[in-house]
C-alpha cells in the first residue's frame, strides 16, 4: 500500500482480503446481558482511533464482562499507548498496538481473532474502515457520522450486502433515556399519528473540536473550509428516525436546506486573538447556522439544524408532534389530548418517562449510568456487543446508519443549488416499504 495513498484512493483499490461469513436471519434481540452466556463466549474487540471518543468507548467496554481486547490501532503513538494503558491497568493483557501509518489499521481487521471493531478515527476514515471490517467478516461499529457522501453511503450499503457483515453506526443519542421512553409513547399512539418533527445539534465546538484552545486548526476544522452543509446531523436525528418509522414504513423523500453567512468563526478568532490572526480574515464557506426541511414519503416533515460555531450552550432542542399531542425536550413537557389536566397547557415529561421508560433501561441503568454520557454509550455499546455474540443483526443497521448520515450530501447539494429541493436516494432501495420496525422494540 502506497505511503502516501489518499482516503479515496484507498477506497477504490481496498477489496476485502475475505469475504464476511453470511449471517442470515437477522432480527434485534432485546434480551440483554445474560451473563451466564456472556461469560461462557467472549467477544474479541479491536479499536481504532484512540482518540478521545476512542478512549472513552474503550473506558466503557472496559467496565462489561466477557470481552477481550487483542489489538488497537492509532497513528498517533501517544493515543494508541494511552488506550493500550487504560486495558493494562484494567488487568488486562496489554493489547498489540499498529499505528505504522493511515492503512495499517487493515493489518488489525486482517487478525482472526478480532471479531468485530469500533472505531472513532477521524471522518474521513470512518467508511473506509468500516468497509474493511465487513470484508473481513468483522462486525463493525462506527462513530457518528458513519458517511459523508452519497458514495460513501452506498459503499457502506452495497458492502453490507455483499457481505451479510452487520455495520451500525454508534449514534447515542438514539439511545437516551428520555428518547426512548418517548419511541414507547409513540409506539402506544399517545400522541396519534406523528406529523413533524424539529432537532438540532446546537453545540459549540468553536474552541476545542473544531479549532485547538491555542486557536490552531483541529482536524475538525478542515471541513469548514470548503464545506457549507448540516456537518453533524446524527445526533440531531438520532431519536427521530424511529420516532417516525424511517426505514420501515416511511423514508426521507426530499430536503431543501438554507445557510446563512459565516460570521461566527472570523468574529470568535477576532475577539481571542485579535484580527491579525489569519483565521480572524481566512475564508470559510461553512454557514454559522443550516437549516434543513425533509419531507419523508408519507407526507411528513423534520426540521433539523446545525448550529455548532457560535457561542451557545448545548441544545438538542427535539419536539415531537402528533394529530393528539405535542413533546417539547426544552420544556422537558408534553401535552396531549384528552390526558393532559389542563386545556392547551403543558404538564411535566418525567412521569410520563417513569412510566414508559424503555426495557433497556430498566434492564440497565446502573450499569449504564457507570459508563458517563447519561449511559448512552455503555448501553449502544452493550447492545452491539450482544449482537456480536449472538451473530444478530445490530439495533441501528447499515440502512439506519446511512439515513442518518446522508443528510450531510443532501444538504451540501441543496446549499450548493441555491436551496434547491433535492430528492432523497433510497438506500433501501425500497425495503422501507416493507420492513417492520425492529429498533427497540420491547417483546
Ligand atoms: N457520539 C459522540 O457523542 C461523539 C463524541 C465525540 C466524538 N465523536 C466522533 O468520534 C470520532 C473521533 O473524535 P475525537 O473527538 O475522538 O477525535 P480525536 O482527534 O481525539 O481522535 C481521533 C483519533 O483518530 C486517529 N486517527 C486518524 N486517522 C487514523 C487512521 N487512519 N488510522 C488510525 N487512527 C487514526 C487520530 O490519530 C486520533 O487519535 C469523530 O468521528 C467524532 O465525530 C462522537
Amino acid at each position: 500500500m502506497a505511503e502516501h495513498m489518499d482516503r479515496r484512493e484507498f477506497l477504490k483499490v481496498s477489496g476485502g482480503a475475505s469475504a464476511g461469513a453470511l449471517l442470515a436471519n437477522f432480527r434485534t434481540d432485546s434480551s440483554l446481558f445474560e451473563k451466564a452466556e456472556q461469560a461462557a463466549r467472549p467477544v474479541r474487540l479491536g479499536v481504532i482511533g484512540t482518540g478521545n471518543r476512542g478512549r472513552s468507548l474503550l473506558s466503557n467496554l472496559l467496565l462489561m464482562p466477557g470481552l477481550e481486547f487483542p489489538a488497537l490501532c492509532d497513528i498517533d503513538l501517544d493515543a494508541l499507548a494511552k488506550a493500550q494503558d487504560m486495558v493494562v491497568k484494567a488487568g488486562r493483557p496489554k493489547p498489540e498496538g499498529y499505528s505504522q501509518g493511515p492503512e495499517d489499521f487493515q493489518r488489525l481487521l486482517w487478525r482472526d481473532d478480532v471479531d468485530a471493531v469500533v472505531i472513532a478515527a477521524s471522518w474521513d476514515w470512518h467508511t473506509p474502515m468500516a468497509l474493511t471490517a465487513m470484508r473481513n467478516g468483522k462486525y463493525a461499529a462506527v462513530e457518528v457520522p458513519a458517511a459523508m457522501s452519497f458514495e460513501e453511503c452506498w459503499d457502506l450499503v452495497d458492502t453490507h450486502e455483499a457481505t451479510g457483515v452487520p455495520c451500525m453506526m454508534l449514534e447515542n443519542w438514539s439511545f437516551r433515556q428520555d428518547n426512548l421512553a418517548l419511541l414507547n409513547m409513540v409506539r402506544k399512539g399517545l400522541f396519534g399519528e406523528i406529523v413533524h418533527v424539529q432537532a438540532s445539534h446546537a453545540h459549540d465546538c468553536i474552541d476545542h473540536w473544531f479549532f485547538s484552545p491555542e486557536g490552531n486548526m483541529r482536524w475538525g476544522g478542515r471541513y469548514l473550509i470548503g464545506h457549507n452543509r448540516s456537518q453533524y446531523p446524527t445526533h440531531a436525528v438520532g431519536p427521530v428516525w424511529p420516532w417516525m418509522d424511517l426505514g420501515c414504513g416511511d423514508y426521507f423523500d426530499t430536503a431543501v436546506t438554507m445557510a446563512n453567512r459565516q460570521l461566527g468563526i472570523n468574529d470568535y478568532f477576532r475577539h481571542k486573538f485579535g484580527v491579525d490572526h489569519p483565521y480572524a480574515k481566512a475564508s470559510f464557506a461553512q454557514g454559522d447556522v443550516v437549516t434543513t426541511l425533509i419531507k419523508t414519503k408519507k407526507g411528513n416533515t423534520i426540521f433539523v439544524k446545525y448550529d455548532m460555531q457560535l457561542p451557545r450552550p448545548y441544545d438538542n432542542q427535539w419536539e415531537l408532534q402528533g394529530t393528539r399531542g405535542i413533546y417539547n425536550e426544552q420544556r422537558n413537557a408534553l401535552y396531549l389530548v384528552d390526558k393532559s389536566p389542563a386545556y392547551h397547557e403543558w404538564e411535566p415529561f418525567p412521569p410520563y418517562m417513569e412510566k414508559h421508560d424503555h426495557v433497556w433501561w430498566r434492564k440497565m441503568k446502573t450499569e449504564a449510568e457507570a459508563g458517563g454520557h447519561g449511559g448512552t454509550d455503555y448501553l449502544e455499546l452493550a447492545l452491539f456487543v450482544e449482537a456480536v455474540r449472538k451473530k444478530t443483526q445490530t439495533p441501528i443497521d447499515v440502512y439506519d446508519s446511512v439515513l442518518m448520515s446522508s443528510i450531510i450530501p443532501l444538504s451540501e447539494k441543496s446549499i450548493a443549488a441555491g436551496a434547491t429541493l433535492i430528492e432523497c436516494p433510497d438506500f433501501t432501495r425500497g425495503k422501507w416499504k416493507t420492513k417492520k420496525p425492529s429498533f427497540g422494540v420491547e417483546g
